[in-house]
């Protein structure tokens, strides 16, 4: 077997190569008058032949209608405040323009499992309290003084903040500020949907009650310390907002110190510091710097990725397309398409999530590295 046929799966183990995957694809069966008959009479009892859908079911490769997309943020800003002037954060529950994946229009996702959308918040608004099944996370792209409340505790967000709500966790945002605040949202609305598993319950009040004091769980958790009994009641990391200062900082001194990933740059993942797993239970999410003039060796892997450009300009080739982007902008890689991204004016950062923890739970995530 050829090292670069190879591709690594979650558990590290090496897998088949592409002669072996192309030798064990079947060619769908002739039809014959016989044939299509007898689907016909068991159609009508709710059963079909798995040979005739097999190819479809069970591909060689991914086959996703997932498209790779690029929103420019000052499209999404306009159309934003258009939608600030039409219906308040209140009235909504919500202000979230949806970004929909051109593949999967009316779907309300932005790859197969996941969800994103941007939000605004005007000044002196309120987003009431609320809670649901599906876990959220908030990637802060515009705006200072806006805060989320989570379980009692608030947090006020800046750029490049990276803030979770739990799996059934109150929360509320509001903004104390006199400028719009706009973020990023990311669920795993597809997933639980296709789980069937979606509650939500509106809190009784618009606010929910402040029952510890801002800071308390990054003072807890965020130290490289735990508290001496610290049950592990929940899968999600207690700490619930990762500010970027302190991102940003990590990023600069690990890639003064340490060689690029010839794929990805300098590339971390936010991490729950009670397991080390990741930090939510359905959605990886990552921080990476492409120095300047950084061009990555093409890259593939079976989670499909969004991505949220944080500094810098630069383009991403994906298969066959080019996508130039800049600060703000959000753009997304579906599963297995080969990804190439360029640093082309000073140092980039990228934020970026996707459903690359799942795959892994479930031992199917796969990547490749190399133009092959
Ligand atoms: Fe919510």
């Amino acid at each position: 077997m050829q090292e670069g046929l190879r591709d690594r799966s979650a558990a590290g183990m090496v897998a088949a190569t592409t002669a072996h995957i192309l030798e064990s694809i079947m060619d769908t069966p002739a039809e014959t008058p016989e044939r299509k008959a007898f689907y016909a009479r068991i159609d009508k009892q709710n059963m079909t032949a798995l040979w005739t859908v097999m190819n479809a079911l069970i591909t060689q490769e991914p086959k996703s209608q997932c498209l790779a997309a690029l929103w420019r943020f000052e499209d999404i800003r306009a159309a934003m405040l258009e939608a600030g002037s039409l219906i308040t954060a209140k009235e909504a529950e919500r202000r979230v323009l949806i970004l929909e994946n051109p593949g999967l229009r009316g779907c309300s996702k932005i790859t197969t499992a996941l969800y994103a959308g941007v939000q605004l918040v005007l000044p002196h608004e309120v987003a009431p309290a609320h809670r649901h099944s599906q876990s959220a996370l908030r990637f802060v792209i515009e705006g200072k003084g806006a805060f989320t409340t989570v379980d009692g505790e608030r947090t006020y967000m800046s750029p490049g903040d990276f803030v979770i709500t739990p799996s059934m966790t109150w929360h509320d945002h509001g903004n104390e500020s006199e400028d719009p605040m706009f973020w990023l949202d990311g669920l795993d609305i597809p997933l639980v949907q296709f789980l069937d598993a979606s509650f939500v319950e509106r809190h009784p009040d618009e606010q929910q009650p402040i029952t510890r004091p801002i800071g308390h769980s990054g003072a807890q958790y965020g130290a490289n310390l735990l508290p001496i009994d610290h049950p592990r009641r929940s899968f999600t990391s207690p700490i619930f907002n990762y500010p970027y200062a302190r991102t940003r900082e990590a990023l600069d001194q690990v890639g003064r110190s340490s060689d690029c990933d010839p794929c990805h740059g300098v590339k971390l993942r936010y991490t729950n510091p009670v397991t080390g797993d990741h930090a939510m239970p359905t959605m990886a999410t990552f921080i990476q710097l492409l120095p300047a003039g950084f061009k990555s060796n093409p890259y593939r892997s079976t989670d499909a990725t969004v991505f949220c450009v944080t500094e810098g300009r630069g383009h991403t080739r994906i298969g066959d397309k080019s996508l130039a982007w800049g600060p703000k902008d959000i753009f997304v890689v579906p599963s297995w398409h080969p990804v190439v991204h360029e640093a082309i004016d000073g140092e980039c950062v990228l934020f970026s999530f996707s459903d690359r923890v799942v795959q892994e739970k479930l031992g199917i995530w796969r990547e490749r590295r190399g133009n092959y």
